[in-house]
């Protein structure tokens, strides 16, 4: 692929869908040609399944059931929107990626990392991000924030604490296997100096790439 793929991972509250935005319009102002995505959605039918993941109302769903609807809505949105910008030669930027399933539902809810790792790239078509920032924050400190913002709780962020305890773990250690991609950072420090910090990876990693000149 020549374009360039960033997911952002962490747990709700972590500060994802903030400093997505920033680098969005960082990015755009270098006249940088970016398509920005979100999980579970960012297609037609992507966001049918969000309705039926996210509804309170489906509270019964099985979690194997939940695991093959975000796989259903994630193979339509590298097959319509992801594949062909990166063939494109776009930076594609989306808010969680397969780390999400493999640690929601492969580790928090124990349905097995591995396979949940194999079925994901198997819906992918082998798709994997070239870059992966976690935005690291404990679970209490993420509820908290949670708690200050008057958004509403969908269907997953009402699992109680242990829950999050468990995918605040498992981010870390999924990180730690694929260092390759991974860059950890704290999601509790200052909103300003956690963009500067992946502005200028990301930067860095457009110009190893040749997809932007060394006088940027
Ligand atoms: P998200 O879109 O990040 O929520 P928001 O719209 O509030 O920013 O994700 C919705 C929820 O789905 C979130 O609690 C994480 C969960 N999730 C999974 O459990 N597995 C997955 O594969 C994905 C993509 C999300």
């Amino acid at each position: 692929m020549k374009g360039l793929f960033i997911t952002f991972e962490g747990l709700d509250g972590s500060g994802k869908t903030t400093q997505i935005r920033i680098l969005y319009d960082f990015l755009k102002e270098k006249s940088l040609d970016v398509v920005l995505t979100r999980e579970p959605g960012g297609t037609e039918i992507g966001s049918k399944i969000r309705n039926i993941l996210l509804n309170k109302k489906n509270k019964g769903i099985s979690s194997r059931t939940e695991t093959l609807l975000f796989l259903a809505s994630r193979a339509e949105l590298v097959s319509k929107v992801i594949s062909p910008a990166l063939k494109e030669g776009k930076i594609v930027i989306c808010d969680r990626f397969f780390d999400s399933t493999v640690v929601y539902q492969g580790i928090a809810r124990e349905l097995g990392e591995d396979r949940i790792l194999e079925m994901s790239l198997w819906a992918t078509a082998d798709i994997v991000p070239d870059l992966t920032f976690l935005l690291s924050i404990k679970a209490d400190i993420c509820e908290e924030r949670m708690q200050v913002t008057s958004k509403q709780k969908d269907r997953i962020e009402m699992e109680k604490n242990y829950f999050k305890e468990k995918i605040y773990r498992g981010y870390l250690k999924i990180a730690r296997l694929n260092k390759n991609r991974f860059i950890i950072l704290d999601g509790g420090q200052d909103k300003l100096s956690l963009s500067q910090k992946i502005g200028s990876k990301v930067l860095n990693v457009l110009i190893e790439k040749g997809l932007l000149g060394k006088d940027y």
